[in-house]
C-alpha cells in the first residue's frame, strides 16, 4: 500500500502534470482535432496493437472517421499530427528543408550513421540526393544496369530447387543487384556473409533501441561496425585504384570517387549503407506480394504471362537479355506494378518535424511538432480508388477511367526526398516477372502463408512450390 502511495506521488503524479502543462501550452492553436490518450505514452500502444490486426489501417480509420482525414494524437512520446489527406501529404512533402524536416527515431539514425542521405539536411543533402538521382535514371539503367539485373536474376532463379521461401530469394536477388549497382561486385562469398550481417542491421530498425535490454538491438550495432568496416576496406581500395589510373568501375561508388567533392569515407560508407537499406527490404517485399496477389487473381496472372510469353516469343534464345525495349513494351505489367505499390504500401507514410508554425486546411501545427503524411491512407481511400482494397491491375490500364496520379499516388514519396530508387525498383521488379513467369509456374506451400496485412515487414517467408514451364 505505502509503494502505491510513494509512487503515485513520486513518478504518476509529476508526469500527469507535466504532460497537461505540454498539451495546455498549445491552447491558444486551433490543433487538429484528435485525443492525445494517457500521459507519456499517448496512443502508441492503440497504434501497435492496430497494426497486430487483420485491418491494414484500423488506427487511422477509425480517428479519421470521427475527427476527419487531418488529426491530432500523441505517439511514440510526443504529440503528432497524421494526415490521411493527399493535399496536406503533398504540402508536406513539397515542403521538406522549408517547412519540415525529415525526422527518425533514434533507433534508426544510430544504425545508419550520421552522414546518411536519409538523415542529411540543407545543401548537402540536395547534392547528394541530385548525385544518387543521376545515378539510378533510365539511361543508366538502360545502358548500364539492365543487363546485370537480369542475368542477376537468372542466375538465381536458375539454382532454384522446387520449394522456395520466396521472400528470402527476392532479398538474395535484391542485394546482388545493389551491390552491383552500388560497387560493381558480383556475388560470393564476400557479398554472402555481409547480406547476413545486414540482415542483423535491418532487424535494428524495428526493435527498441535500447542496447541494455535488448540483443537484437545490440547485435544490429556490432553488424553495422562490421558492414561499416567491409565496407570502409572497399572504399579504400577503390581510391587506391583511382590513384593509379586503373578506376574504370561505372558505380555509384565510382561516381562518388570522380564527383570532385573530396567525399571522405566516412560520409561514403554511410551514404552505401543507406542506398543499401532503402532498397533492400522495400523492393523485395514488393517482389514477394507482387507474386502473392497475381497468384490470387488467376486472370491477371494470365494476363501477365500471356504479355512476356509474346516479348521471349520474339527471340530466337529464351536465355536472350531483356532489353529496354522489351522492358517498355511490358504495358500490362506496370500496370501490375503500380497496383501493388499502391496496395502494399511499403513505406506506409513518413515522418517530418515542422520548423515553424504551420497554417494549414484552417489548423495550426505548432513549430516543434512531429506529422505523420500517411501515403496508405490515401492509397486505400475509396474515395480516391474505386473498391480501394482489391487487387485490380486493370485500374492503371490507359483507359478515360484511370486514376490520375498526381496527389493521391505517393509510393515513392516525393518532393526533395523522392526515392531515388524508384525508376531502378520498377525495373528490378518487371525483369523479375519476367524471368518468373516465363519459366516457372508455381503454387503456394500450405502452411506459412503470407499475410501482408497489416504490415509488409512480416516475417514470413512465402514458401512457394514452383514447377519448371517447358520449353
Ligand atoms: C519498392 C521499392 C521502394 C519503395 C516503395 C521506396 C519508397 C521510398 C520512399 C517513400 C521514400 C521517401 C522517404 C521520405 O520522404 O522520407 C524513399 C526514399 C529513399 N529511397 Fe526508396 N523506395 C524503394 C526502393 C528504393 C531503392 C531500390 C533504392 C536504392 C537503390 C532506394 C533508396 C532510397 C533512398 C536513399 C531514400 C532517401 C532519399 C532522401 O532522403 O533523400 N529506394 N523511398
Amino acid at each position: 500500500m505505502e509503494i502505491s502511495v510513494t509512487l503515485l506521488i513520486c513518478v504518476i503524479l509529476p508526469v500527469f502534470f507535466i504532460f497537461l502543462i505540454r498539451t495546455s501550452r498549445f491552447r491558444r492553436f486551433r490543433l487538429p482535432p484528435g485525443t492525445y490518450g494517457l500521459p507519456f505514452i499517448g496512443e502508441t500502444l492503440q497504434l501497435i496493437s492496430a497494426y497486430k490486426t487483420e485491418n491494414p489501417e484500423p488506427f487511422i480509420d477509425e480517428r479519421v472517421n470521427r475527427y476527419g482525414p487531418i488529426f491530432t494524437t500523441h505517439v511514440f512520446g510526443e504529440p503528432t499530427v497524421f494526415s490521411a489527406d493527399s493535399e496536406t501529404n503533398r504540402f508536406i512533402l513539397l515542403n521538406e528543408g522549408k517547412l519540415f524536416d525529415c525526422s527518425y527515431p533514434g533507433s534508426i539514425s544510430n544504425l545508419l550513421g550520421k552522414q546518411s542521405l536519409l538523415l542529411m539536411k540543407g545543401a548537402l543533402h540536395k547534392r547528394m540526393h541530385s548525385l544518387t538521382m543521376s545515378f539510378g535514371n533510365s539511361s543508366i539503367i538502360r545502358d548500364h544496369l539492365l543487363v546485370d539485373i537480369d542475368r542477376l536474376i537468372r542466375l538465381n532463379l536458375d539454382s532454384w530447387s522446387d520449394r522456395i521461401f520466396l521472400m528470402e530469394e527476392a532479398k538474395k536477388m535484391t542485394f546482388e543487384v545493389t551491390m552491383k549497382q552500388l560497387m560493381s561486385i558480383d556475388p560470393g562469398e564476400w557479398t554472402e556473409s555481409l547480406r547476413k550481417e545486414y540482415g542483423h542491421v535491418i532487424e535494428g530498425f524495428f526493435t527498441l533501441p535500447l542496447p541494455l535490454f535488448s540483443t537484437t538491438y545490440r547485435r544490429a550495432i556490432k553488424a553495422r561496425t562490421k558492414v561499416a568496416e567491409a565496407l570502409s576496406l572497399m572504399v579504400r581500395d577503390r581510391r587506391r585504384e583511382r590513384e593509379s589510373g586503373d578506376e574504370k568501375k561505372k558505380d555509384m561508388l565510382g561516381a562518388m570517387l570522380a564527383s570532385g567533392d573530396n567525399f571522405s569515407d566516412e560520409l561514403i560508407i554511410d551514404f552505401l549503407l543507406a542506398l543499401l537499406v532503402g532498397g533492400f527490404e522495400t523492393t523485395s517485399t514488393i517482389m514477394t506480394l507482387a507474386v502473392k496477389f497475381l497468384t490470387e487473381t488467376p486472370l491477371a496472372l494470365a494476363q501477365l504471362k500471356e504479355e512476356h510469353d509474346q516479348i521471349r516469343a520474339k527471340k530466337s534464345d529464351p536465355d536472350a537479355a531483356v532489353e529496354w525495349c522489351d522492358y517498355k513494351s511490358m504495358e500490362f505489367t506496370q500496370c501490375v506494378v503500380n497496383e501493388t505499390l499502391r496496395v502494399a504500401n511499403i513505406i506506409g507514410g513518413i515522418f517530418r518535424r515542422t520548423r515553424t508554425d504551420i497554417n494549414i486546411k484552417g489548423y495550426t501545427i505548432p513549430k516543434g511538432w512531429k506529422v505523420f503524411a500517411s501515403f496508405r491512407a490515401v492509397h486505400l481511400d475509396p474515395n480516391n480508388y474505386k473498391d480501394s482494397r482489391t487487387f485490380n491491375p486493370w485500374r492503371w490500364q490507359n483507359t478515360a477511367e484511370a486514376p490520375s496520379p498526381g496527389n493521391t499516388y505517393t509510393p515513392f514519396g516525393g518532393g526533395p526526398r523522392l526515392c531515388p530508387g524508384y525508376e531502378l525498383a520498377r525495373v528490378v521488379l518487371s525483369v523479375f516477372l519476367h524471368r518468373l513467369v516465363t519459366r516457372f509456374s508455381w503454387v503456394p506451400a500450405e502452411e506459412d502463408k503470407l499475410v501482408f496485412f497489416p504490415t509488409t515487414r512480416t516475417k514470413k517467408r512465402y514458401p512457394i512450390i514452383v514447377q519448371r514451364r517447358k520449353t
